[in-house]
């Protein structure tokens, strides 16, 4: 069954509803995400390779640390240009800054992702104050200045 909800055309509406196994907890973060975010990144943030990184273990190690979570936060807000490595995979596109989202919503859906979707149990790892904070950090944040803040990961 969960196998036929993966692979089905339904799986983006069971996440727009919270609905699906296990995001139990984090129906506002998996709403944004199918609502603003699926469309590029896909339905399960597993992205195109090449075209769209993925959401998966790197921004999970980004919540982990308080540089990393302004740099999550700031692509959101500028959106995010240069060059990103990504398991393997090299991208040079363009992320446009996601306007019309509130503080809520930005910490909900990054703390939706940083929680590997939700399936890492623990409180949200991004709150709206957070949001409002490195947002005042980084006053004049732009796509290429965000770039700069992104964290070294160890690893290949
Ligand atoms: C129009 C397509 C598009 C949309 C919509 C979009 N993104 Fe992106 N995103 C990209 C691209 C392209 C990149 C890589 C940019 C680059 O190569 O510099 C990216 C990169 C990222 C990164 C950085 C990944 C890394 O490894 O550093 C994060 C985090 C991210 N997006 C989160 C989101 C979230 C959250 C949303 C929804 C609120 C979203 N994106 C919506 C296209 C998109």
């Amino acid at each position: 069954m969960s196998r036929l909800i993966r692979n089905s055309r339904w799986w983006g509406l069971a996440f727009a509803l919270g609905a699906a196994p296990g995001f139990a907890d984090e129906p506002a973060g998996a709403s944004v995400f199918a609502g603003r975010c699926a469309v590029c990144h896909g339905p399960e943030a597993a992205g195109i390779p090449g075209s769209f990184p993925s959401l998966h273990e790197q921004i999970v190690a980004f919540g982990q640390s308080p540089e990393g979570r302004d740099y999550l936060v700031m692509v959101v807000t500028t959106g995010l240009m240069g060059e990103v490595k990504v398991a393997g995979a090299s991208y040079r596109g363009v992320m446009p800054a996601q306007s019309g989202l509130s503080e809520a919503e930005v910490a909900a859906v990054l703390s939706y992702l940083a929680s590997d979707r939700g399936k890492q149990p623990g409180p949200p790892v991004l709150a709206a104050a957070d949001v409002a904070a490195a947002r005042a950090r980084h006053p004049d944040g732009t796509a290429q200045s965000t770039y700069a803040l992104r964290p070294t990961l160890p690893g290949p």
